[in-house]
């Protein structure tokens, strides 16, 4: 038997409209995790995809004067384009109109009719348009949608309901045996209340959506986007209950759901009660972060504070992306992003404490080892040391605590330049040449150290470490391509930019001996 993968999902996104760094968030999650287990030789399927039913679409298609389809084949195409600049290696990319699914989502439906989870009634409820929700009167914030603040609709309807009052129990248990399914766990209180208050029937089908899967057997019925959009976990792995393929049972259950905390609900209530309904097993986890605002305010286009990754990654580059939204607010919490905070770390952390740190020590290199391949630094008390961290960091990792990961890799980071400034290697070369070069092999296997650990949350800075720490070495005996500064500081609007220079001559470092000899400034 084939072994289980270790399987990852970010949400379907939204295809109502373009994507922001919120869902580069989630996604960016994802991809650290699986790179990270991937490079431990862990088989994994990492799944996203787009949400792309509902009346939300059909109206924003409409608006645009384009059929349904075609935009969403338009978003769906911007989400894919967006994996690629930020890095991302998903290995299946779903949408909610593939015909795969889409069979699926029937197949279910026809099932549950038939096992009496699925009936049919009618609905008069609150219901806001841009959750695709219904809310009850308590839930709603000055009668308005607690998530959009936007007025609720009255609607009246006949429905199938999913009985979800009958999960209650089965819920309420399972989370009890299994503590960590809910997470984090400061989370799992408002989903353990929310049960415990008594669970009702929902409505999962509308009369009046036109642009949605037809219930097979009603076809006045389309399925609520809900239903249907959580589906793609299991269709997506090869699930149809007419006819299971038999990757399903090399990816299923799913070890983590990854989602934002406004849909933790459905994915940690709605979602296993589905699959209880279908006999289907439980994922492992379900993880819900938290939300970044811009500048204090909520991320949206009408108050023009909608940041783009692309913006960002044009600017900084994509592993400063990538860095500073894990290093800056703890996996879980929930952070504000501004440019400026985003600058400040760029300079100090990425440029400052490793770009530099890099560019010093691959100069001594260059200078004094004469590009022989250093020896493994057995004496070295400080690589003996991190040696001893890689542990800590992969268990940061998979438990999905990427800042805590960064912060151990960056007190390394903070090590190896205070030893730098303690051990004065410039004055090494002129007293004790051997002495320098003991210490550049000490200093060249740390930066390995380190540039392995960085490697799922900036594969493309790592490579290009390794490629001049001498591990990318051509077989053929020729030398390792010098590579431009890691990350060329980012100058005040202020003052005039000068390319490049500050990288390769360090504001702390002496001047005089160090001088590269062959860098290229730009
Ligand atoms: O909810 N901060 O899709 P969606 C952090 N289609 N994360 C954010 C964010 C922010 N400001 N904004 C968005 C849907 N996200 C449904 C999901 S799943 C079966 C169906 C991320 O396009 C976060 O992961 O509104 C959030 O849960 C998701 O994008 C919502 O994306
Ligand atoms: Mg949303």
């Amino acid at each position: 038997m084939k072994s289980k993968k270790y399987y990852i999902t970010t949400p379907l996104y939204y295809v109502n409209d373009k994507p922001h760094i919120g869902h580069a968030y989630t996604t960016l999650a994802a991809d650290i995790l699986a790179r990270h287990l991937r490079a431990k030789d862990v088989p994994v399927h990492f799944q996203t995809g787009t949400d792309e039913h509902g009346s939300n679409i059909e109206k924003i298609a409409r608006e645009k004067g384009v059929e349904p389809k075609a935009w969403c084949d338009g978003i769906s195409a911007d989400f894919r384009e967006l994996w690629k600049t930020l890095n991302v290696k998903y290995d299946h990319f779903i949408r909610t109109t593939d015909p795969a699914h889409e069979a699926g989502v029937q197949a279910v439906f026809e099932k549950l009719i038939k096992s009496g989870d699925v009936y049919l009634g009618s609905y008069d409820g609150l219901y806001c348009r841009s959750c695709e929700a219904f809310y009850d009167e308590g839930e709603l914030k000055e009668k308005n949608c607690p998530v959009h603040g936007k007025p609720v609709e009255h609607v009246s309807e006949e429905t199938y309901f999913f009985r979800l009052s009958k999960y209650e129990k089965p819920l309420l248990e399972h989370y009890e045996q299994h503590p960590d399914f809910l997470s984090p766990r400061y989370r799992a209180q408002e989903l353990l209340n929310f049960v415990k208050s008594g669970l009702k029937d929902i409505s999962i089908s509308r009369t009046k959506v036109a642009w949605g899967v037809q219930v097979k057997s009603n076809p006045k019925h389309t399925v609520y986007v809900w239903f249907d959009a959580l589906l793609n976990y299991a269709t997506g792995a090869g699930y149809n209950p007419e006819h299971v393929s038999p990757d399903f049972n090399t990816m299923w259950p799913a070890d983590v759901h990854l989602v934002g905390k406004e849909i933790f609900r459905f994915h940690g209530v709605i979602w296993p009660a589905m699959l209880m309904a279908l006999g289907v097993e439980l994922p492992r986890k379900v993880y819900a972060h938290g939300w970044w605002t811009i500048n204090g305010d909520k991320m949206s286009k009408s108050r023009g504070n909608f940041i783009k990754a692309e913006d960002v990654v044009q600017e900084y580059g994509v592993d400063a992306l990538r860095y500073f939204i894990f290093r800056e607010v703890s996996f879980g919490q929930d952070g504000d992003f501004s440019m400026d905070a985003f600058k400040r770390r760029y300079n100090a952390d990425l440029a400052n404490d490793l770009g530099n740190l890099f560019s010093r020590i691959m100069n001594m290199a260059a200078k004094y080892l004469d590009h022989q391949l250093p020896e493994k630094p057995e004496g070295s008390v400080i690589f003996g040391e991190f040696k001893t961290w890689t542990p800590e960091i992969h268990r940061s990792i998979e438990t999905l605590q990427f800042g805590e990961a960064l912060e151990k890799i960056w007190k390394a980071v903070s090590r190896l330049n205070h030893l730098v400034n303690e051990r004065k290697p410039w004055e090494l070369a002129k007293k004790d040449p051997e002495a320098l070069k003991v210490f550049l092999y000490e200093m060249v296997w740390c930066l390995r150290l380190i540039a392995g650990w960085i490697d799922p949350f900036m594969p493309d800075t790592a490579s290009r470490m390794h490629l001049q720490l001498g591990v990318g070495r051509p077989a053929d005996g020729t030398e390792p391509q010098k590579v431009p500064a890691l990350f060329p500081r980012k100058q005040d609007e202020s003052k005039p930019a000068r390319a490049g220079l500050d990288n390769i001559v360090p504001p702390s470092s002496p001047s005089g001996g160090l001088k590269p000899k062959d860098i290229k400034t730009n």
